[in-house]
């Protein structure tokens, strides 16, 4: 199989929400083109219309167009974040400064998901939070003026991380977080940076100070690099030919796949790149490569989190035996991640184990074949579709219409680069 062409992958996932949020909060109306429309990104918009602000629907290739109101009203019905843990968390994060009562629930996936990673540090800033269900949604926040915050979280995630900021930036109250290992994503620092706020870095410590303002802008968002790893993925498995993907974000929180996807011999260089509203962006060219074996400690966990389904799956494909350290995050991710990465690979042949909280995966040669479960997460399914592109690979995926979670259009793109010749 040849692969060839050039294409663009729907907007940032991270980068929708966090805008869609903070337009909602400026007072007046902001133009955001590139936004990703996919089921997630229309999470956010349908509960921030909830809460009062107007936002056009998200259409491919339309401006998104958010009239904000400076902030939130109370909500009159529950509001339903669908499969977004985003949408949720960083919603928590600006409720909390809202002198109200709102609820929050979601779909099976999500109401599993733990939210005491974000309640806890928010009831310490003064907020309350009923919960219906445990640590899970349904959950209910209610709203107060809030106290500065210093924290040290104790997982590195941009959601905690972010539900915290944005709180300071609602409650106009300070806030400093210090992640225990590893940067993740930092999109929400660099749009409060651009909105005049002082975010200061030093010591492992992130401090905010509320002496900035959210005013209504004007934003493209790049396209997802987290999408754009399942092309990566399936060019790099490829014979032959090569792959351009345009206009990718490369915010270096977001691109530790691509280093140890070198270390393991894929062929990605970045050029072009140029910088759009504070973040850095460029496009890939990936060739096919030979892939051997690697190891990812648990300091690059964060900047790879959301790719290592495809990494595994890569893995399955290299000369070796592949680890992952301390992935026990994956657990709570869209579905039980860890347990299902493994579980998917040994059925369609390959050697994978969950060892306490490490992933090892030993690479094979023969086709995979097999039934995969992916319990409707987005990035099983767009992994073992990357898989499934393999030479006399015979795959079955229970639901793939899952990926219009984050990267509507998957299977037609995934089709368009491959040639048979
Ligand atoms: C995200 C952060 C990550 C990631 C998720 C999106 C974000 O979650 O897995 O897909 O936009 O902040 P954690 O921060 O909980 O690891």
């Amino acid at each position: 199989m040849r692969v060839a062409g050039t294409v663009q992958v729907p907007g940032d996932k991270s980068i929708t929400h966090r805008v869609l949020l903070l337009a909602a909060l400026a007072r007046g109306m902001s133009r955001i083109t590139g936004a990703l429309t996919s089921l997630d990104a229309r999470s956010s918009a349908r509960v921030l219309r909830q809460l009062g602000a107007g936002v056009s629907p998200l259409r491919q290739g339309a401006v998104a167009l958010v009239q904000g109101r400076g902030s939130f009203r109370r909500p009159i019905e529950i509001l339903d974040c669908g499969n977004s843990g985003t949408t949720t968390r960083l919603l928590l994060g600006l409720l909390s400064a809202h002198q109200f009562s709102a609820t929050l629930t979601g779909d099976r996936s999500l109401r599993r998901r733990p939210m005491r990673r974000v309640t806890a540090p928010l009831s310490t800033m003064g907020a309350r939070f009923i919960e219906r269900n445990g640590d899970g949604l349904p959950l209910t926040v209610e709203g107060a003026r809030l106290q500065p915050l210093s924290y040290e979280m104790p997982v590195s995630s941009a959601q905690i991380k972010s539900a915290i900021l944005l709180a300071g930036v609602a409650g106009e109250v300070p806030v400093a977080v210090r992640e225990p290992h590893g940067r993740s994503r930092d999109h929400t620092e660099r749009l409060l940076r651009s909105f005049g706020y002082p975010v200061v870095e030093g010591d492992g410590w992130i401090r905010f100070s509320p002496e900035g303002r959210i005013e209504p802008f004007d934003i493209h968002v790049p396209g997802d690099p987290s999408s754009a790893a399942f092309l990566v993925g399936a060019a790099t498995l490829a014979e032959r030919g090569e792959l351009r993907i345009s206009g990718v974000g490369t915010n270096p929180t977001r691109i530790g796949f691509l280093e140890v996807l070198r270390r393991m011999g894929g062929q990605v260089e970045i050029e072009n790149t140029t910088t759009s509203f504070g973040e850095p962006v460029g496009d890939l060219r990936v060739r096919p490569g030979a892939l051997r074996a690697t190891e990812v400690v648990a300091g690059e966990i964060p900047g790879l989190i959301d790719e290592i389904p495809l990494l595994a799956v890569l893995a399955s494909r290299a000369e070796g035996i592949t680890a992952f350290r301390r992935v026990g995050e994956l657990r709570v991710k869209e579905s039980d991640r860890l347990g299902l990465i493994a579980e998917n690979l040994r059925a369609v042949g390959a050697r994978a184990e969950v060892v306490s909280e490490d992933l090892i995966v030993e690479g094979r040669q023969r086709p995979p074949r097999g039934r995969v479960r992916t319990a409707g997460d987005h990035r099983l399914a767009m992994a073992f579709a990357v898989l499934r592109t393999l030479p006399r690979a015979e795959i079955r995926i229970d639901d793939m219409a899952c990926a219009a979670v984050s990267f509507p259009g998957f299977p037609e793109t995934l089709r368009k680069i491959r040639r048979r010749s």
